[in-house]
């Protein structure tokens, strides 16, 4: 296939393909780069398993790898374009473009609806990203996930901003314990929870991350008593932080700011437990507006780490 100028196009996987995507891997990121190496074994029928179903469109302008998107078939007819990279000296002669058109069509060849990728606000060249995909049709990238890492001493500067609210909450009978403290009752009533089927499936409690919980700042939220919920902190001792990496309170008492509640208790703590610079990491990802929201117009001030994913689409057919 010919592409833009000369450049040659060639769809993944392909006849005597064994060593042939080598010379591409400086056009992908490092932790694709197997992919190339060793496990790209083409497209699979909608509700495959994940692992291994791969395909690629290569360009080369004479011998040299010109350029490479690369696309990874997920569920429920999505494709995930991995990453695409052009050559720095052949950037705008249109190889980019062409190697998007590729993918695209490979993946309605392979019954896939919706192609679909995500980039992070630190990637070095997101206006030419944005803008390529922008001119391939797919939609303008959406906040998807925001993940702030900040001194815990946050919640100092924060707390005369937030009393009014906070005032409210203990009105309506807001109240934490230490995760660690909880008995058998409280036990009991997280079990109960589950079993309603009001924890969604992605927020549900799994042990390997109790058994991390630190015991500072972990916290069972309640309701005039009763557990409706819990913020679940670990210490990563590698990055000498607390990561919060579960939180949960009941749909109703979200809109009333509950979570967020919750998290700022847990930073208090952690500020008094292990001093106001001991760094605070939090994320959330959409499905949960409203705290993105919260995080990126209220929190992100305060922050000195901010990582945020962006999510683009394009239909396909
Ligand atoms: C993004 C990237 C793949 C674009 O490849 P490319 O071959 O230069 O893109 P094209 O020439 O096909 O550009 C098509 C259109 O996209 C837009 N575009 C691409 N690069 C642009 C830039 N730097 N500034 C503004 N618009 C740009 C333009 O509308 C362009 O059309 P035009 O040249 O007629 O104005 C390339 O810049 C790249 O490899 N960047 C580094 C890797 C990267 O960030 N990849 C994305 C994440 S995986």
């Amino acid at each position: 296939m010919t592409g833009p100028a000369g450049v040659r196009l060639t769809h993944w996987p392909a006849p005597d393909m064994a060593g042939a995507l080598a010379g591409f891997a400086a056009l992908t990121y490092p932790r694709y780069r197997p992919v190339l190496l060793e496990n790209l074994i083409g497209p699979q029928p909608t509700g495959t398993p994940i692992a291994g179903n791969c395909f690629a469109v290569t360009a080369h302008a004479g011998d040299m790898p010109a350029g490479l998107a690369l696309v990874e078939g997920m569920w429920e007819g999505e494709a995930r374009l991995l990453s695409i990279m052009v050559a720095p000296s052949l950037r705008r002669h249109g190889i980019g473009l062409a190697l998007l058109d590729g993918v695209a069509g490979m993946a309605g060849d392979a019954g896939f609806t919706r192609l679909y990728c995500f980039h992070n606000n630190r990637m070095r060249d997101v206006p030419a990203f944005a803008a390529l995909l922008r001119r391939a049709g797919w939609s303008a990238p959406a906040l998807a996930e925001i993940r702030l890492t900040g001194p815990a001493g946050f919640t100092n500067a924060i707390r005369p901003h937030w009393q009014a609210l906070f005032d409210r909450q203990d009105r309506d009978g807001y109240s934490h314990s230490l995760w660690a403290d909880r008995t058998q009752a409280d036990r009991d009533e997280l079990a109960a929870l589950h079993e309603s089927g009001q924890v969604e499936e992605r927020l549900t409690l799994q042990d390997w991350m109790l058994s991390h919980a630190d015991p500072e700042v972990s916290l069972l939220l309640r309701h005039h008593g009763r557990v409706v919920g819990w913020i679940i902190g670990e210490r990563n001792r590698q990055l000498d932080c607390i990561h919060y990496t579960s939180g949960f309170t009941i749909a109703p008492l979200r809109r009333c700011g509950w979570m967020i509640r919750g998290l700022y208790e847990a930073a208090a703590l952690q500020a008094r437990h292990y001093g106001p610079d001991h760094p605070a990491r939090f994320e959330t990802f959409n499905g949960n507006d409203g705290m993105m929201r919260l995080m990126a117009e209220r929190l992100a001030p305060y922050a000195s780490e901010q990582d945020c994913r962006f999510r683009s689409e394009r239909v396909i057919g």
